[in-house]
Parts: structure tokens; sequence; C-alpha cells
């Protein structure tokens, strides 16, 4: 697959999976993301749900369908195709068998901010919407979810305060809730599209600037601890185009063969759904991160 481009599913259509995560489950990867395929205006489209693929390979990607739906039967609903769902990340929760999914819930104008929950029993869904919150009374725009490997304790990661920090807000055992415990990094940074990652005692996040559909540079960030001392490195992008995150943003961080690889977007601003995509893998060595261009991306 051409690395910036838009990639095609096994229907020959543009794959519906912006702002996503890549989850390997019992052997299969399942990409979840914005389902997008709506016509741009204003650089936005209507909310269309979250779609779901599934691939061996990463390369053939099987279209699993919507499966988190919108609501157009309820303007007041958080799913209607009024409002905004961002940046949809899943959990497994083995203890009781489900998937949990989080997402940016907001209002077309971003006032809302708010984070979104739903459940499935099955990894294509459907999600059943349990509701949108503010994490431990705060704002929650862009965000991730990470699972630390240390503790088994998972946390939304989100842009707060009007995105000039980024927060730690853990979650409960059944990903359901917060537990209160919630850690600021990079205050007054303001960095959004935040991926994560722990490598050998060191905690990685790679975050953008907040430029909105416009790449910006990329940096990462290293601490030995959750929560606190996350400090801002350097931008970890060489090759052309790293200036700008070779055009793109990032959105996850997954292991592919045992190594770091980056899930990218490449936002088309007037024509959103036709965006594309780039899996770059990364070398971390200690305080020390480099996320080289490729044209290809070759999958597994
Ligand atoms: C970006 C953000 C995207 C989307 C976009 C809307 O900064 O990373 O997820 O919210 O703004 O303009």
């Amino acid at each position: 697959m051409k690395n910036g481009t838009c990639w095609l599913d096994d229907r020959g259509l543009p794959i519906q999976a912006h702002g996503g995560m890549i989850l390997l489950h019992e052997g299969t990867y399942f990409w979840y993301g914005e389902n997008k395929d709506a016509p741009t205006t204003g650089a936005s489209v209507p909310l269309m749900g979250v779609s779901c693929y599934s691939s061996q390979d990463l390369r053939s990607w099987r279209h699993e369908g919507i499966v988190l739906s919108n609501r157009p039967d309820d303007p007041s609903h958080p799913l209607h195709p009024s409002k905004v769902c961002e940046r949809p990340k899943v959990l497994y929760d083995p203890k009781n068998r489900r998937f949990v999914m989080w997402f940016h819930a907001d209002s077309r104008d971003y006032a809302l901010a708010m984070a979104g929950c739903a459940v499935a029993d099955s990894p294509t869904g459907p999600f059943r919407f349990l509701g949108g919150q503010a994490p431990n009374r705060r704002d929650c725009r862009d965000m991730t979810l990470f699972q630390d490997p240390v503790s088994g304790k998972a946390y939304l990661v989100h842009s707060g305060d009007w995105n000039k920090t980024l927060y730690f807000s853990e979650l409960t055992d059944d990903f359901l809730g917060f537990t209160g415990v919630c850690y600021p990094a990079m205050a007054d940074q303001e960095r959004e599209a935040p991926a994560l990652w722990y490598q050998e005692g060191l905690y990685y996040a790679v975050t953008s600037g907040c430029t909105g559909w416009e790449p910006n540079s990329a940096l990462y960030s290293v601490t030995p601890q959750l929560s606190n001392g996350m400090k801002l490195m350097d931008n970890p992008c060489s090759g052309p185009g790293y200036r700008r995150t070779f055009g793109a943003q990032s959105s996850y961080i997954f292991e592919i063969g045992g190594k770091p690889h980056i899930l990218l977007d490449h936002w088309k601003p007037e024509d959103l759904k036709h965006s594309g995509y780039s899996i770059l893998p990364m070398t971390i060595e200690g305080l020390w991160m480099e996320i080289a261009w490729r044209e290809e991306f070759e999958g597994v």
C-alpha cells in the first residue's frame, strides 16, 4: 500500500477509519475509525458513525460495517449526524469479555468536548452507546486509550483545558468509568492527536500541534512514570516532509512483529472521506525515537 494515499477495502471503496486505531484480537487485526463517507462542507462532514475493518495481513481489509451507528432519528442524541464523533479507540476487557470504545463526542462547534463510551460483545459490534461525560469534570478533545502494561491500568488520554494540557484520566477496571485519578502532562504545550507507547521502562507520547486539519510538527515526549515528568523531546520524523509529519497527523501506535508502528491520517480538509493513511515503523532506543518516511507499507 502506498503511504499517504487513500486506501481501499475489499469492496474497492475508500477505507473509512479516520482518526482510528488497530487492535489485534485473537490473531485478527481490527481497524476502527471515523466513517467520513459523506460530502465535505465547511471542512466537516456529518457524523456517520464508527467503521470497522478486519485483516490478517494489514494489507487487505474486509469491511465489517458501521459498528457504532449514528442516530438520525434524534437531533438531541450525541450521535446525531449534526454532532461530532472523533478518534474512536477500543480496548478488550477479558474479564467481562467485552469491547469498550471511547471517543471524542462533541457538538459541531467543538464547544461540548465530552468523552463518549460504547460497548460490544464482539469486535465487529454492534457497539451500544452508554453515554457521554466530562472525565473528572474536564473537557475531552483529541484523545486515545492507553493500557499501561506495567500496572494494567487503562487511561483515557485527552487534550483538556481547551487543548492547553494533556490529561491521563484513569479508567475503572471494567474500562467503563473513571476512578478519579488524573495526571496532567505537558501543561500549556497545546498538544493533540496523542498516540502512546511503552517500552523498557519508558512511556512515550507522539502528539501534534493544534492546527486543525493542517499538518504541523509532530513531537515526542518521554517519561519514566505516567504520573509526572513527561517532557517534550524532539520531532521524531525524518525524510521528505518531516517538518510537517509528512503531511499527516498521529493517530495510534501498535505493534507489528514486536516492533512499534504508527498509524497516521493524511487529512484532506476539502474532501475528508478521501483522506489518506500511512503506517510507518518506529525506531525507539531509550530517549530517542525516529519515524522515517517510507513510500510503501508492506503489511505483515
Ligand atoms: C484536529 C484534530 C482532529 C479534528 C480536527 C477538526 O486538530 O486532531 O481530530 O478534530 O482538528 O478540525
